[in-house]
């Protein structure tokens, strides 16, 4: 077992980060005996839900189970989640379970900060990408109007239990996809990425990725206790997210890590281009990328580029504002014109 303690900078909130085997037992309301006082519920997807009943219905608890999928990030089902908490008499003193993926934890935070005007959430993160990376650190949302993540807030959760028991279910693709993010975590830790070129051969090994995530969960917490509201250096998370979000939207049969992956690879040439780097180790990182990605890494660069002006991390009208790999743990941040961007997109995406 390995505990984490976020202490938030300029707030006196924290976060607790647990990593252990079991979590989904009688134990976990015993861990939290004021849960038994102020309720709880469990908010789960459909997935999640038809492979692990047997042992939510032992919590006992009022459960609210969404359709499993990233259409389904909408308001509609926030609403829904709010309407089945009032129902259930959830109070200030309650506390929300989200049990599930990125998805999962993503509605049900947001839901837990407008609750009431907040109540607690705990994070039960089932994919590999959600325990290395979505379930720390507070950001929540909703997709909105065709833009990810639009409608959110920052509510960091209380505590987050990450179980590597949950992996023996994933198929191999979310492994993939949890993949995208560590990858991303590697980008900006060099300890990481020399561990995981040292180990290609192991990155679907389960027992490998049990190791992984307190790692990355230490990257990412390290990060979120210096700046939890992304005003300055929080930002280098989104690395390879600007032209991820953006191809995800184009190509609706690609999932969130798969495009974070391909959005990896493109501003890794995007920073060659127009920043000073270090060739070798943008190699090696491509080579890395290209050892977990799958997919056909061609898009729509025009209307890519086009989506990508309306993300909520560029820092001026008409501006692609990216996070960028330059050399080994370190990046940059680079604000480019549409026209370059959407330039660069297609010259990368004729020679890749
Ligand atoms: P997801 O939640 O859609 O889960 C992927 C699939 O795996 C779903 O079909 C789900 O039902 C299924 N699943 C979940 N746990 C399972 C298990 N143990 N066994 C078998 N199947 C299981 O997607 P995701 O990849 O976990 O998360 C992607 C989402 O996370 C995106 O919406 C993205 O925007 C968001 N995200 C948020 C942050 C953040 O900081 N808040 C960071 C990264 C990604
Ligand atoms: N996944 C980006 C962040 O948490 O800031």
């Amino acid at each position: 077992m390995k505990t984490f303690h976020i202490n938030l900078k300029g707030t006196p909130k924290r976060s607790v980060i647990v990593c252990r085997k079991n979590v989904l037992t009688k134990q976990l309301k015993d861990d939290l005996p004021w849960l038994k006082a102020g309720g709880a519920m469990i908010f789960t997807d459909s997935n999640v839900f038809s492979l692990y009943q047997r042992k939510i219905k032992v919590l006992d608890l009022p459960v609210f189970v969404m359709p499993a999928g990233e259409e389904y990030k909408t308001e509609q089902t926030l609403f829904a989640l709010l309407q089945a908490m009032a129902e259930a008499g959830l109070r200030r003193s309650s506390a929300l379970i989200a049990l599930g993926g990125g998805v999962v934890g993503d509605i049900g935070g947001l839901a837990a900060s407008l609750f009431m005007r907040g109540i607690s959430c705990i994070q039960v993160p089932t994919t590999l990408l959600a325990q290395v990376d979505s379930s720390v650190g507070g950001k929540t949302a909703i997709d909105f109007c065709g833009v990810k993540n639009l409608i959110g807030a920052f509510h960091q959760p209380m505590y987050v239990y990450a179980d590597p028991d949950f992996f023996r279910t994933l198929p191999p693709r979310e492994i993939r996809c949890g993949l995208g993010e560590i990858v991303k975590h590697a980008a900006l830790n060099g300890a990481l990425f020399e561990k995981l070129l040292a180990n290609r051969g192991r990155l679907f090994d389960l027992g490998f990725l049990s190791e992984l995530v307190p790692e990355n969960i230490a990257i990412k917490a390290e990060i979120v206790r210096k700046d939890p509201n992304e005003t300055g250096l929080r930002r280098c998370l989104n690395l390879g997210h600007t032209t991820g979000h953006a191809i995800e939207l184009t190509k609706g049969d690609l999932s969130h890590g798969e495009c974070v992956l391909l959005g990896l690879l493109y501003e890794n040439r995007i920073a060659r281009k127009y920043l000073a780097t270090d060739e070798a180790y943008l190699d090696a990182l491509e080579s890395l990328i290209r050892t977990v990605l799958v997919c056909d890494v061609t898009f729509d660069a025009e209307e890519a580029a086009r989506l990508a002006l309306h993300d909520k991390k560029n820092m001026a009208k008409d501006t692609v504002s990216l996070a960028v790999p330059t050399r080994k743990g370190e990046f940059a941040f680079l604000d480019l014109n549409f026209s370059d961007y959407v330039h660069a997109l297609k010259e990368i995406g004729k020679a890749l």
